[in-house]
């Protein structure tokens, strides 16, 4: 009987790690990230069962639907919380594709500093610093669904 709990332990152990690499297991990850990394401090987004993350203060920025759009295009009072250099790079042409979406995450300031060609002090103060947290929290924000 032992030996049998053991022998399942390991089966649900070793079976993990194999569904967090479909795509689904890594917007999971993302998700559970997005609060970990405390990006709820400053935006929401609403997930595909409607439950809404992060504080629903009118200056935080709504991360839903971020994937594929322009820069900087949230209305309203979030939109007073916009850096000088997030508008350059709005102005530029920057749309947010995963792959810009990764490297801003990551470090907000080094991204804006290469986009825009210039030393940029970005409004997020802090990024992941961690890609692979970045891109699974991309991940979760390209599965939503606006
Ligand atoms: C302390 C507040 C704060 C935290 C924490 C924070 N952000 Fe931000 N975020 C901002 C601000 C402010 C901006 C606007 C940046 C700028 O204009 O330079 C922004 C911009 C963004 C944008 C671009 C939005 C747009 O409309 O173009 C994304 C995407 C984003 N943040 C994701 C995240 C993620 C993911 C995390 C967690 C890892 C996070 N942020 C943590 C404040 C924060």
């Amino acid at each position: 009987m032992k030996l049998k709990i053991a022998f399942s332990a390991l089966v649900l152990g070793t079976a993990m790690p194999a569904i967090a690499q479909d795509g689904t297991g890594e917007a999971e990850a993302g998700q559970a990230f997005f609060q970990q990394k405390m990006c709820t401090t400053c935006h929401i987004v609403t997930t595909n069962d409607g439950t809404r993350m992060g504080s629903p203060s009118p200056i935080n920025i709504d991360l839903s639907g971020v994937v594929g759009s322009e820069a900087a295009s949230a209305e309203g009072p979030s939109s007073s919380r916009y850096s000088a250099a997030m508008k350059t790079a709005k102005e530029k042409g920057l749309v947010w594709t995963e792959e810009n979406l990764i490297a801003f995450i990551t470090s907000p300031q080094v991204f804006l500093s290469e986009y825009n060609g210039s030393s940029a002090v970005s409004s997020m103060p802090l990024g992941t610093n961690d890609a692979e947290a970045s891109e699974d929290i991309v991940a979760f924000l390209a599965s939503l669904s606006e």
